[in-house]
């Protein structure tokens, strides 16, 4: 996967800017608050996938622009695409975005195209901060592969919140007018899909986190990533989500509805599961050094994108942004050797960080390319 050509204009900052990407390695240089985390975010954005800083429509359009238009075209190994995204200030609800020139109804449609992973600093708390982190990763991770799942996932959410509004209520005593049986019932289908997609991500993530990590120490430390299920004590080799896993999932969320009433929120499900990661034994998010974390965060992304193009057989676009100032000089080394082959954007304030790199740079100023 290659991005070719990007162009914006009205996105946040940005000022009609267009690039000619570098094949390999792309270097964004600038000083703080230029544009340059804008434009990862844009080309992120391509993807289908919603902002990675979490930001709402109307913050991506220029504070005095009307619209805000990207255009992608980029190569994998068969043919050359186009994505098209564009929102004006008056009409935000209604995008349009195009791929190849087709109409695409919400930008999920464009799942499966351009894929990119993106690194960033935030994400080198991954295995320090709070487990609905870890479960944004999976879920990221399981819908490049799989585009359905995203919705299956913001629907669980939907119902999850209505549950809990009403298990409230329940508890202020209003009776149940039968609606939990309904919504268990969604809840226990979803839940058990999700957990089997979520599940199967987490071994073959096991199997190649194992592997960089121990490459990364030297040999020395052993990192196992696990998937810990609130409703289901064994997974191995249970895929059956429509029957047998179905039943189980409902009989927990029936019988721990007592429970969850006096709590006033649902406390099983795949929203409360748990990606669970150990050196050596101990659990990483009580026990390991600020450095195993960064290892750590670092080797789960690099994880991302081997599965990823192993899954699809095409290596994602690597985003990189600002994570390089952070890591030592043997992470560093470590990320840019295992990514070689791959294409790379990178985003740096001091360009003694990239000394020495061969790709292609551009300064950013004010949201435009100055050289
Ligand atoms: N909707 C918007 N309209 C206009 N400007 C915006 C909008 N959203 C963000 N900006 C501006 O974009 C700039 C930040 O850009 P960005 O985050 O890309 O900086 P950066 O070059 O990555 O900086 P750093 O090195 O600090 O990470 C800020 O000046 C901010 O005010
Ligand atoms: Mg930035």
């Amino acid at each position: 996967m290659r991005v070719i050509r990007f162009s914006a204009d009205g996105f946040r900052n940005l000022k009609e800017i267009s690039l000619e990407f570098d094949p390999e390695l792309n270097i964004l240089c600038g000083r703080n608050a230029q544009g340059k985390t804008n434009i990862m975010e844009a080309v992120w954005l391509c993807s289908g996938e919603r902002s990675f800083r979490g930001a709402k429509d109307k913050e991506l359009i220029g504070a005095d622009a009307d619209r805000m238009a990207l255009l992608l075209d980029f190569e994998d190994s068969r043919r050359t695409q186009t994505v098209s995204y564009s929102m004006l200030r008056r009409d935000m609800k209604n995008k349009k975005l195009e791929l190849n020139g087709v109409n695409v109804k919400t930008p999920s449609g464009l799942f499966g195209a351009f894929g990119c992973v993106v690194f960033t600093p935030e994400d080198l708390e991954l295995s320090k901060g709070a487990p609905d982190n870890r479960r944004g990763f999976i879920d990221l991770s399981v819908s490049q592969l799989k585009p359905s799942y995203r919705g299956v996932v913001e629907k669980y959410r939907h119902i999850l919140d209505q549950r809990n509004l009403h298990l409230k209520h329940i508890g202020q005593g209003r009776p149940d007018d039968g609606m939990l049986d309904i919504w268990d019932m969604q809840l226990a289908q979803m839940g058990s899909y999700i957990t089997v997609l979520r599940y199967n991500y987490c071994k073959k993530l096991q199997r190649t986190a194992e592997k960089l990590f121990s490459e990364l120490s030297g040999g020395g430390e052993e990192l196992v990533t696990e998937y810990h299920s609130t409703v289901f004590r064994e997974l191995d080799g249970r895929n059956d989500y429509r029957g047998d896993l179905f039943g189980e999932y409902i009989e927990k969320l029936t019988a721990g509805r007592n429970e969850d009433i006096r709590a006033g929120f649902t406390l099983r499900g795949v929203h409360r599961d748990e990606l669970k990661c150990s050196i050596n034994g101990m659990n990483a998010k009580d026990y390991a050094s600020q450095g195993q974390h960064r290892s750590i965060a670092l080797i789960l992304k690099l994880s991302q994108a081997y599965i990823l193009s192993e899954e699809t057989g095409e290596y994602p676009c690597i985003l990189l942004d600002d994570v390089l100032s952070e890591l030592d000089s043997v992470r560093r080394s470590f990320i840019m050797e295992k990514i070689r082959g791959m294409q790379v954007v990178i985003t740096c304030c001091e360009e003694e960080t990239v000394k020495g790199c061969k790709g292609r740079f551009f300064r950013v100023e004010g949201g435009r390319i100055v050289s």
